[in-house]
């Protein structure tokens, strides 16, 4: 049995959803209804142009939300909100990681995202052009997400942790033509220097004509002449008049890069209309958003949180949002907890792997401070541990905040199953039950529902307004993936169980997919990388369970003939994952192996891999040489059956 913890009464009267009856009801309402529920959402919570005459065009697996309507999301997160009180409104509330502030009101964020949209205009980017951002997590990373947005450009962030070989990647299958980057970003104290990649990643993208750099931490880099220019030397002067362009509501907003079951990432596409609607909503329904409410997500915008939740969410709710450039625990690990205190938050959303990692330091941390203003938590990325989840109650909430425990994808867009904090009583380690228009079960290979406290694959039936539109440039991939495994349902490659009281418990990933703290990496892409390294014959990659991180990197490879130390190798080989990839998805543990196990048809059998690095407690060791021939061909007999 697991324990209940229904939200505290005070909550409940003043949610925005208010008791289980509101929930089912509103339930209820979109099952019946889906395209009145979504079309009378839209006209009420979104600025149109021009209305839209359909509400959904599914021609499956293929969605058109809001057809025939005109809209555009920059203005949806700015312009309407000056006509009413938001207008001084602080919209970002920023600090950076050595200390420095800003808070930039819904006016101020206006006249700026109004003049880098001038910048990009006068240097002839237009509606469906395509840019790549990678930059620090600066007021400015909006700010060109924003002015991206105005014009129909659509962005593609590649998170400051990717190596320029990852970035390289993406600017290619985007066909990118613009670059908005900075010198650098502030990590632990140490520059994160970004420039330095991009020049890496352009020597093979001749079709990136401008990269734009706007100066963070001031040190030297190189700019090559025509090509790359100051973001302060364009931007000085820029006319503050930038109407936002009026776009179709399926104009391509985003793409955003993450990790599937083979080498090469596929680029999630986002669209416009159903997207703004889709997070709009959320953000009231899931985090109970008050127009008083200081809201801080810790994520980076480089993942999709930080575009549905620190960006396009928040904005376009009217909400005050923190944003934090740097590290949690710089310089010290108190330091969430200083920002919490100091700007009063109210409502706070981190990940299991941050939560663990802080629990790890103490409880002396958060006690120092002030907690007392914030009145909602939330969790996503992986399956929280309820001894994590209580501890985040407790000793963060202080025993009086719910927590919603987000559950959703880079491909949903926003989240699909959370509780309504005002609504529905949580239980630690469940994202609880659907929103309103989510239609999730849980079934068998052969499509049948496996009913309740069974775990099967978790699925969803019907189309809702943010979801994944295509893969970038790939429509068959997208069709494959995600909705042929099961004809006519979207697989989202989890397992999951519903319990007898509806409850839905996400249990992890089913395919070839690690989370490492919280950030999806295809055990795939890792192989690749390792074999492009010359010493290295074969790979194979799981992911290892890990205190802290939820899954660690874990790589078993094979060598061509040669007299390699292993004890040197294996720090080779973790760098080189760092350089082909990025830091975050940096092995673990490298063990060396003079064969893999393989199936009789020759297919590796990670499942085994799984096991022994699950079971085995050694750990670390780069040096220890495994025969593993002997399981591999008993297990071998049993996998081919
Ligand atoms: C995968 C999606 C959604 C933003 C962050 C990750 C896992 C995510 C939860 C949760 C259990 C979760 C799933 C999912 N996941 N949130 N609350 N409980 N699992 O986005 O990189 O697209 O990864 O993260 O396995 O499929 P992503």
């Amino acid at each position: 049995m697991s324990s209940i913890y229904p939200s505290p009464e005070e909550f409940v009267r003043r949610a925005n959803v208010s008791g289980m009856a509101a929930y089912e009801e509103l339930y209820r309402r979109a099952a019946q209804d889906p395209e009145a529920f979504w079309g009378a959402l839209a006209e009420k919570e979104v600025h149109w142009f021009e209305k839209f005459h359909t509400v959904l065009e599914w021609k499956a697996p293929f969605a058109k939300w809001f057809v025939g309507g005109k809209t555009n999301a920059s203005y949806n997160c700015i312009d309407r909100h000056l006509e009413t009180p938001r207008k001084n409104k602080v919209a970002i509330l920023w600090e950076g990681e050595p200390g420095d502030q800003r808070a930039i009101t819904y006016q101020e964020l206006h006249r700026l995202v109004c003049r880098f949209a001038n910048v990009l205009k006068s240097r002839g980017y237009k509606a469906g052009d395509r840019a790549i951002v990678y930059m620090p997590m600066v007021p400015e990373l909006p700010i060109a997400l924003l002015a991206c947005a105005r014009l129909g450009v659509t962005h593609s962030v590649v998170f400051g942790g990717f190596s320029a070989e990852a970035l390289k990647a993406r600017i290619q299958d985007l066909g990118a033509t613009l670059v908005i980057t900075a010198d650098g970003g502030y990590r632990r104290g140490k520059e994160v220097r970004l420039k330095d990649a991009v020049d890496e990643a352009l020597r093979e993208c001749p079709d990136v004509s401008n990269v734009i750099v706007y100066q963070r931490t001031g040190s030297e880099v190189v700019m090559q002449a025509d090509r790359d220019h100051w973001w302060h030397h364009l931007d000085e002067g820029a006319s503050e008049d930038c109407p936002a362009e009026p776009l179709d509501s399926e104009h391509p907003l985003y793409v955003l890069y993450t990790s599937g079951t083979t080498g090469k990432p596929k680029g999630i596409l986002h669209t416009t209309g159903g997207y703004v609607l889709y997070t709009t909503m959320t953000m009231k329904w899931v985090f109970d958003l008050k127009e008083e409410d200081t809201y801080w997500c810790s994520a980076d915008i480089g993942w999709v949180t930080g575009h549905s939740y620190i960006v396009y969410g928040p904005l376009a709710a009217g909400a005050t949002s923190v944003i934090y450039e740097g590290a949690p625990d710089y310089p010290a690990f108190d330091r969430w907890w200083r920002i919490v205190e100091k700007y009063r938050v109210n409502i706070f959303y981190t990940s299991p792997t941050a939560i663990r990692a802080l629990i790890r330091q103490g409880d002396h941390w958060p006690a120092k401070h002030d907690l007392s203003s914030l009145r909602l938590l939330g969790s996503v990325g992986e399956p929280i541990n309820p001894a994590a989840w209580e501890w985040y109650h407790r000793v963060i909430g202080g025993g009086r905040c719910p927590i919603v425990d987000t559950w959703w994808q880079t491909e949903t867009g926003g989240i699909l199953i959370a509780p309504l904090p005002g609504a529905i009583p949580q239980k630690p380690g469940s994202g609880t039950m659907p929103l309103p228009g989510v239609v999730p079960d849980i079934i068998d290979l052969a499509g049948n529902p496996v009913g309740r406290d069974k775990e099967g694959y978790l699925i969803i039936r019907k189309p809702w307004p943010s979801m994944i539109r295509t893969i970038w440039g790939d429509p068959e991939r997208y069709k494959e993936q995600y909705w042929s495994k099961v004809p006519g349902v979207y697989f989202t490659g989890d397992a999951a169980r519903c319990d007898s009281d509806g409850y839905y418990w996400v249990l992890g990933r089913v395919d070839d997919v690690m989370n490492v703290s919280g950030h999806r990496l295809s055990t795939m892409e890792v192989e690749s990388a390792l074999v492009r390294h010359p010493a290295v014959a074969e790979a194979a990659v799981v992911g290892k369970p890990h205190e802290i991180t939820g899954q660690a990197v874990c790589c078993f490879v094979t060598l061509k003939k040669g007299d390699f130390s292993h004890e040197t190798l294996g720090k080779e080989l973790r760098q080189w994952v760092a350089h082909e990839i990025g830091a975050f998805a940096r092995p673990e543990e490298i063990r060396f192996s003079d064969s893999l196990p393989k199936t009789r048809s020759g297919k590796i059998m990670r499942r085994l891999l799984r096991e022994i690095v699950t079971s085995n407690s050694v750990s670390g060791d780069v040096t220890t040489l495994e025969d593993l021939s002997v399981i591999t061909k008993l297990a071998a007999q049993q996998d081919d059956e």
